[in-house]
């Protein structure tokens, strides 16, 4: 059977469980399309790690993908995103989209004053990506960046509503409060599942925005404009999960981040394999 472009899946891949909440909101936008999620489980976090690892990274979890024949490629972590889409697009053959710049635009978007906030990891925050691409749709905006490395472990471990979020929110927004801004960009997978504790900080007078749902409709632009989007919806899978690590702790988790129960997840024979040397 002749393989038509349109139906083929889209990639999309994280450091782990995180880009759940990016695929929810593409399946709200994308109801049409089929896609393969690849979480690298066994070597997440990517937000501690240097540049050049995740650069690493995501070069593999895209041939990954790649191999699965897909027709866009996501890269739903912003960690990864910051750091390594300019070289897959240089790479790859495939049009390649990051969180980076859809959560730029829904900052800047957003703001009435220019002051933004940027919340993120430690890589995140170093590759000064979210400032750089703010600054060049709005040029002189006031961004603050900062980096919050304690939320994502509590995020995982689903202690967004537990007293000790609360204490470590508290900390970290005293910092943002001090800047003053009018918009804070969650610029990681896991702070839309604490948006309405930070909420309760600041109450509704700050803007609280995040890169999923303009990452979506940047990707719903795209298919149209290239005539990728899938013609309607075909009788076959429309999610496949992927994992380097172990499949039932992700299904166990994902629940919580995609907002439904995953059925089945997948742990490639490469990922199961010991290197010849050690078995
Ligand atoms: N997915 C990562 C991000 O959005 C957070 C988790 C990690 O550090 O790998 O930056």
């Amino acid at each position: 059977m002749e393989d038509c472009i349109r139906e083929r899946a889209i990639g999309v891949f994280d450091s782990g469980v995180g880009g759940l909440t990016v695929l929810r909101e593409l399946l709200k936008v994308l109801p049409h399309e089929k896609f393969i999620y690849f979480g690298d489980t066994a070597r997440v976090p990517y937000g501690s790690k240097s540049r050049e690892t995740v650069v690493r990274y995501s070069i593999e979890n895209s041939i990954f993908l790649l191999e699965k024949n897909i027709k866009l490629l996501i890269v739903a972590c912003n960690t990864a995103s910051s750091v390594a889409v300019e070289k897959l697009k240089q790479l790859f053959n495939v049009p390649v989209i990051g969180v980076i710049r859809p959560g730029a635009y829904a900052a800047v978007s957003a703001t009435r004053t220019k002051r933004i906030a940027v919340m993120a990891t430690k890589a995140t925050i170093q590759s000064q990506a979210y400032p750089n691409a703010i600054s060049e749709l709005l040029p002189d905006a006031q961004i603050f960046s900062l980096a919050c490395p304690l939320l994502v472990p509590l995020i995982e471990e689903k202690m967004g509503e537990h007293p000790a979020m609360d204490s470590i929110l508290q900390e970290y927004m005293i910092q943002v409060k001090n800047h003053r801004p009018d918009t804070l960009l969650l610029g990681c997978t896991h702070y839309p599942l604490i948006k309405e504790e930070i909420r309760k900080i600041f109450g509704h007078s700050l803007n609280i925005v995040d890169s999923a749902s303009t990452v979506a409709s940047e990707a719903s632009y795209l298919l149209k404009k290239m005539h990728l989007s899938a013609d309607g919806y075909e009788e076959c899978e429309q999610l496949q999960f992927f994992v380097s690590d172990d499949p039932e702790k992700f299904k166990e988790i994902g629940e919580y981040f995609l907002g439904f129960p995953i059925s089945e997840v997948n742990r490639p024979l490469l990922f199961q394999e010991a290197m010849p040397v050690y078995s």
